[in-house]
């Protein structure tokens, strides 16, 4: 669906909870940007702006998505989780030790997304059945630890801690989850 297709003027949806909604002047505005600039998600970074570097990603309706490829139109209806929210479920606690354990931020600037996509990745593979999303831009499925790194850049080239980090989390138990 493309904004000029749709009849929607106006798009409510949720971010990390709270209801929001966005005006027809912000439906074809990416979500990475609405997010920053109305809803104050400054969790959510913006790099390439052109689904490359996975700074931007967030979850939505379960599923790892670059936020700087969907337009604020097709959020409605949907639940937006940026890092900040996805850090206090117990899935996000287990991320960020492991992710802690492998030392693996260094300026940390795309540790926020990799923690997104570890998160929906890891909750993803233990749902029946796993959330899909087939009509977002470069939505992220499967729970490889390959798979999940994949999407993101680092410029500080910290690719082999970022790998050892969601292997760990993406090895865990549920019952490690639950208890952390
Ligand atoms: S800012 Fe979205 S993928 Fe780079
Ligand atoms: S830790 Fe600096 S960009 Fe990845």
């Amino acid at each position: 669906m493309s904004c000029e297709d749709s009849e929607i003027t106006r798009a409510t949806f949720a971010v990390n909870g709270q209801p929001c909604s966005a005006d027809a002047d912000d439906l074809t505005l990416p979500l990475s940007t609405w997010l920053r600039t109305a809803a104050g998600c400054t969790d959510v970074k913006e790099g390439c702006n052109e689904g490359a570097c996975g700074a931007c990603m967030v979850i939505m309706d379960g599923v790892a998505t670059n936020s700087c490829l969907v337009p604020v139109a097709l959020c409605d209806g949907a639940e937006v989780t940026t890092v900040r929210a996805a850090l206090s479920s117990s899935e996000g606690a287990l991320v960020a030790r492991a992710f802690a354990d492998a030392d693996s931020a260094q300026c940390g600037f795309c540790i926020g997304g990799m923690i997104c996509s570890t998160v929906a990745a890891l909750a993803g593979s233990r749902a029946t059945p796993p959330p899909v999303r087939t009509d977002l831009p470069d939505a992220r499925h499967g729970s490889d630890a390959q798979l999940v790194l994949d999407a993101h850049l680092c410029r500080c080239g910290g690719y082999a801690r970022h790998q050892q980090a969601i292997s760990t989390a993406l090895a865990a138990s549920p019952d490690s989850a639950d208890s952390e």
